[in-house]
């Protein structure tokens, strides 16, 4: 599909960012079951065919697109008070902080979902990633950590991935991560200054974990806090938005540098018109559905 002129100018900007950037560098450790896995089989490669995750909620912001979308009754929903706001690929929450008190870490639980082929749509592929990041939404860089599952062709067949990215870095697939559908994932991003960071992501179900210790990222503004079902894209455009199952984010919170704790509760509550809707249940817990 083609996109809007501001994500084609952002997708630009991002690609010769890169080319002035100090490298990205890390090192991965991982454990199964407590145990420590050989690094020799820790398999990081890079994200298919990917400019990644990298585009702002860029979409219609108009309230009348918004009320579209959100208005379905959930037996969980008690509380739908957040700022509603629509984006072309992002849905969920992304709590704002400010530059006197920044973000140091965030954190989450979130279960990938089950995904199909979204009914009408033909193109391909389709795909729909979880993630938790810090930035990306009134700021340009973004770290970020989660899964995706992606439908490559008319068949349906699904494969379920974990990947990370420090835009304007290039996303990277964790292939030795297992994702399957209903699987739990804990994520953690804890910033050790604006341009490094430890992350880690954790199968809950399988007991792996991963921790990756990244340096010389790009300079992070540490201002949004995301917790997010995305629209992701491939190659020049965005994939069609796969139909997923209702994706709970759960125990989710950010510390900010002064210790206090920042939750969902006031968070703007990103819609995608026709794909997606997101609400708030409490401070600490999100969904998402298609
Ligand atoms: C969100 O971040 C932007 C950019 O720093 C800032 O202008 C705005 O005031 C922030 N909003 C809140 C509610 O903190
Ligand atoms: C369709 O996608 C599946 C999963 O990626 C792949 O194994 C298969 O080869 C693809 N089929 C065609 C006809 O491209
Ligand atoms: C985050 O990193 C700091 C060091 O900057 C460390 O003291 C702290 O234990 C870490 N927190 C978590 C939850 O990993
Ligand atoms: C991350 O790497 C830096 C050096 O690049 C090191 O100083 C730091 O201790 C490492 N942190 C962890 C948690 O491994």
């Amino acid at each position: 599909m083609k996109l809007p002129s501001a994500v084609a100018l952002l997708l630009s900007a991002a690609l010769m960012a890169q080319q002035v950037q100090a490298k990205l560098t890390w090192t991965v450790k991982g454990t199964q079951n407590g145990v420590p896995i050989p690094p020799s089989e820790i398999i990081l490669k890079p994200f298919e065919a990917a400019y990644g995750h990298n585009f702002g909620p860029s979409g219609p912001t108009t309230a009348a697109a918004a009320a579209s979308v959100g208005r379905v009754a959930r037996n969980r929903m008690v509380k739908r008070a957040n700022p509603i706001a629509t984006s072309a690929n992002w849905c969920g929450s992304v709590r704002n902080a400010t530059t006197s008190n920044r973000i140091k870490l965030i954190h989450g639980y979130f279960q990938h979902p089950t995904c199909t082929k979204r009914a009408g749509v033909t193109t391909y592929p389709q795909a729909a990633a979880s993630w938790i990041g810090i930035d990306g939404d009134s700021s340009t860089t973004l770290l970020q950590m989660g899964t995706v599952c992606k439908i490559d062709n008319s068949t349906g067949i699904v494969r379920n991935e974990a990947w990370w990215q420090w835009v304007p870095d290039a996303a990277m697939t964790l292939a030795s991560m297992p994702v399957h559908a209903g699987d739990w994932f804990q994520v953690t991003i804890n910033t050790t200054s604006a341009t490094s960071a430890v992350i880690s992501l954790t199968n809950v179900n399988t007991l792996t974990a991963i921790t990756i210790n990244l340096s010389a990222g790009t300079s992070l503004a540490r201002i949004d806090a995301d917790w997010i079902v995305e629209r992701p894209a491939y190659g020049s455009g965005l994939a069609g938005f796969a139909s997923f199952t209702e994706t709970w984010f759960q125990e989710a919170y950010a510390t900010l540098a002064n210790g206090a704790s920042l939750g969902i509760l006031g968070a703007k509550q990103y819609q995608i018109t026709g794909g997606c809707s997101s609400a708030e249940y409490d401070n600490a817990d999100l969904s998402a559905w298609s």
